[in-house]
């Protein structure tokens, strides 16, 4: 069996009103893969990243996940908190104390690997909403993370930026051996993970190969309207 970068077993939580927002749910993503969470709003898809990150406890169930984890969010202003594109990235390796050169390095590498070397000293303000989302990946890379969550990353870019950053994450992933979970409601962007799940009301309904949940998916839009 391939290693798992992400395991989740039984996993439920409800709120404290007791709204259950994931019931008994298990999946698994191999190391190195891309995968995709899919579901209508409401389903729970912010709720489960947030449980794999860490930032809520669930009530029942298992979660393993590879560390370090990075998290990307919907809105990279409320992720992106130093003043320019290099500080920034620097900034999420203050914890590890690592020395100065050793900083500068990374920091480097991981602007490299999103594209964004040229920029270093740009302050954010100044920058796009894909290259926002960028610097908040580089800030993953730079922390060495085995895991990267991201939460409806594209879902403030244009057409073309969308496909560019998840063309990019494609690369990082299957360059680097990160696996990543991607969290989408565009149906386009399904054609570049390994897989994908389906999520209703808290349950998992369906997983596995992109192009049939996409089929599926646009049955669903096709009765609707
Ligand atoms: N902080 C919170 N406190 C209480 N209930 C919440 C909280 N956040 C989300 N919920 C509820 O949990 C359920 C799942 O929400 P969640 O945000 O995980 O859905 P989602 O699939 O990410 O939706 P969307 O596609 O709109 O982002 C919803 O019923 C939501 O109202
Ligand atoms: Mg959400």
């Amino acid at each position: 069996m391939a290693d798992m970068g992400i395991v989740v077993k039984d996993l439920s939580f409800s709120w404290p009103s007791g709204e259950i927002a994931i019931q008994s749910c298990s999946l698994e993503v191999p190391q190195g893969e891309f995968w995709m969470l899919l579901g209508t709003n409401g389903s729970g898809k912010s709720t489960l990243l947030r449980l794999l990150a860490g930032l809520l406890a669930p009530q029942a169930g298992e979660i393993g996940v590879l560390q370090p984890v990075g998290f990307v969010f919907q809105n990279p202003d409320h992720q992106l908190v130093m003043p320019t594109v290099g500080a920034d990235v620097a900034f999420g390796l203050v914890e590890e104390k690592l020395p100065t050169a050793v900083v500068r390095a990374r920091v480097e590498e991981a602007l490299g690997a999103v594209n964004l070397n040229a920029l270093t000293l740009r302050p954010i303000y100044a920058l796009s909403g894909g290259q926002k989302q960028r610097v908040a990946i580089a800030g993953a890379i730079a922390r060495r993370c085995e895991v990267l969550l991201l939460d409806e990353p594209t879902a403030l870019l244009d057409p073309d930026s969308q496909l560019d950053l998840v063309a990019s994450v494609r690369r990082l992933v299957k360059s680097r051996g990160i696996t990543a979970l991607w969290v989408t409601h565009r149906l386009d962007e399904l054609n570049y993970c390994d897989g994908a799940f389906l999520l209703e009301k808290g349950c998992l309904v369906d997983q596995g190969e992109p192009e049939r949940l996409k089929q599926r998916l646009m049955e669903v839009h096709q009765e609707a309207s």
